[in-house]
């Protein structure tokens, strides 16, 4: 798995995502305005290797090397051989996002596609949201949530977010409440300690490789 910041190639399998997962969310983000935008901070898992550049094709030597050449003498561009098989399709499974205000890092979404839900992939991506967020400067994180979302609630509250209030009626598909939950003092010594712990099992039961979030 990868984890990286979200780039504009994303966004089309990311809003596939976001309308699978959230599909009552009406207007749907628009993942293009979010990149945009300066406060907004996005990651993304995938399970494939990134798209590399094509290598430039090593000379061919011998009899192949004077076909090519005089393929290029010909402008015959089939001569000159392309070597290399075509890059891999990235495939992303997960994103996660945050606004960041002053020191606020408010979660806008964290999903997973559903084939691919309870391998530990959501808690990889609030793992790496919280990193980013850490070294962004935040000390706090903010979200609501439904009422009824019990993994994303169990979730965040294995990684000691705790509701501190309701938004009655939030959500205008079913009226249903929001729960609003704070994960406080994020930099300090215990948050981090327990975040480290947390990681640490994770990547045991997962085999999760040590990352770095790259750009
Ligand atoms: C919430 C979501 C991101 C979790 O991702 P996931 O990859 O399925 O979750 P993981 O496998 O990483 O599980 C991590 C933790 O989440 C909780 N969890 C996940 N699925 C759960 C379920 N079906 N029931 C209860 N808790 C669950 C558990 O606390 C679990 O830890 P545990 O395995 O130690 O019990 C995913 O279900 C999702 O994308 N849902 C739709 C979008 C959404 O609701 N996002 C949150 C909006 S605020």
């Amino acid at each position: 798995m990868y984890v990286r910041l979200m780039h504009e190639e994303d966004i089309d399998q990311v809003t596939r995502i976001d309308r699978e997962v959230f599909p009552a969310l009406w207007p749907p983000v628009n993942y293009k305005h979010e990149l945009q935008n300066r406060l907004a901070h996005y990651i993304v898992i995938s399970n494939e290797e990134p798209i590399t550049r094509e290598p430039k094709a090593e000379p061919p030597s011998g009899l192949p090397r004077l076909l090519a050449r005089a393929g290029q003498l010909l402008h015959y561009s089939r001569l000159s051989t392309r070597q290399t098989a075509p890059a891999k399709r990235e495939y992303i499974i997960g994103f996660g996002g945050f606004w960041l205000v002053a020191d606020e890092a408010h979660i806008i979404s964290l999903a997973v596609r559903q084939t691919h839900q309870k391998r530990g992939i959501g808690e990889l991506l609030l793992i790496a949201t919280i990193e980013l967020a850490t070294q962004l400067d935040a000390r706090i994180i903010t979200l609501e949530v439904r009422a009824s979302n019990t993994p994303a609630l169990s979730l965040y509250y294995k990684y000691g977010f705790t509701q501190v209030g309701i938004r009655h009626g939030y959500y205008t598909d079913n009226k249903e409440d929001a729960i609003l939950m704070t994960a406080n003092n994020i930099a300090s010594a215990s948050f981090q300690a327990r975040l480290q712990q947390l990681k640490k099992s994770h990547s045991k039961r997962w085999r999760v490789a040590s990352y770095q979030i790259t750009p």
